[in-house]
């Protein structure tokens, strides 16, 4: 076994960042409602909170150095969610948008948002676009926030540019390879997620990067988002860093 791979599995995180680090985490935000059902309030309350676990949560991950995080906030599914919650979870991320461009100028985050812009309020997208120009130049962690995504319908809308340049004659069939799939997707040019986390207790994907995470490690744990912490997403990184990835190789 290399020496610095030994040298990692030992590393403590209570004081230091493992040297096996993931290059790209995922995050299925789980368990807004279920958090707020327990105190008796509206799920409203627990998007809420979970908007602030979402900023630390951020915020950790770019301390650790990791390169690119992408948080699922809402899936192209969610719209069938009661009109008074999608609302507020627009509410929520509005003001999000708004306090970026106001007050995280000083953060080398590169803001990016992935997803069916569409359907979401003008005013939103105008904020998505200015919030991302305003931090295209930054070179720290990327940040993907998924937003009216879904994995297949991120490939479906791939597939539909795919066949209509092929239609024109500008791409040659012969020529779309698995890399080539990749650059029609939202996160064309980026690494594919070592890690996903999926806290909450469900053990699913719903949807999520279904492309991209086809040799992605999992990490369920059995906490909702809004009591999720700094302390389980590096319980998360030191899980991790114990895993032998081996590609289909021995
Ligand atoms: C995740 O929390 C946030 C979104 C899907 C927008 P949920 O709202 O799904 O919370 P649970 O799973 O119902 O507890
Ligand atoms: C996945 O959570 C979507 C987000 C976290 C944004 P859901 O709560 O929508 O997933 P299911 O319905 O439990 O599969
Ligand atoms: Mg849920």
């Amino acid at each position: 076994m290399p020496l610095f791979k030994k040298k990692s599995r030992t590393a403590s995180l209570q004081t230091e960042t493992p040297s096996v680090l993931p290059r790209h985490i995922g995050i299925i935000m789980d368990g807004n409602g279920r958090w707020a059902k327990k105190r008796n309030l509206p799920r409203q309350a627990g998007h809420a909170y979970g908007a602030k676990v979402f900023r630390t949560i951020v915020k950790h991950c770019e301390k650790r150095g990791i390169g690119y995080l992408t948080v699922y906030a809402f899936s192209t599914e969610n719209w069938a969610r009661p009109q008074e919650e999608v609302d507020a979870i627009m509410n929520l991320l509005r003001d999000y948008l708004k306090e970026s461009l106001r007050d995280f100028k000083k953060e080398n985050i590169r803001t990016r948002f992935i997803g069916d812009r569409g359907p979401l309020a003008p005013d939103i997208q105008e904020l998505m676009e200015e919030a991302e120009a305003s931090t295209a130049h930054k070179d720290g962690m990327t940040l993907n926030i998924a937003v009216n995504y879904g994995g297949r319908h991120e490939l479906v809308h791939a597939m539909r540019r795919m066949a209509s340049e092929a239609a024109q004659g500008r791409l040659n069939p012969d020529e779309i390879t698995e890399d080539r799939v990749s650059d029609y997707l939202y996160t064309a040019g980026q690494p594919d997620p070592d890690l996903i986390l999926r806290p909450s207790g469900e053990y699913r994907l719903s949807n999520f990067m279904i492309w991209q995470s086809a040799y992605a490690e999992y990490v369920f744990q059995d906490v909702l988002w809004p009591d999720y912490t700094t302390e389980a997403l590096d319980a998360a990184l030191k899980e991790y860093a114990k895993r032998n990835r081996r590609f289909g190789g021995i």
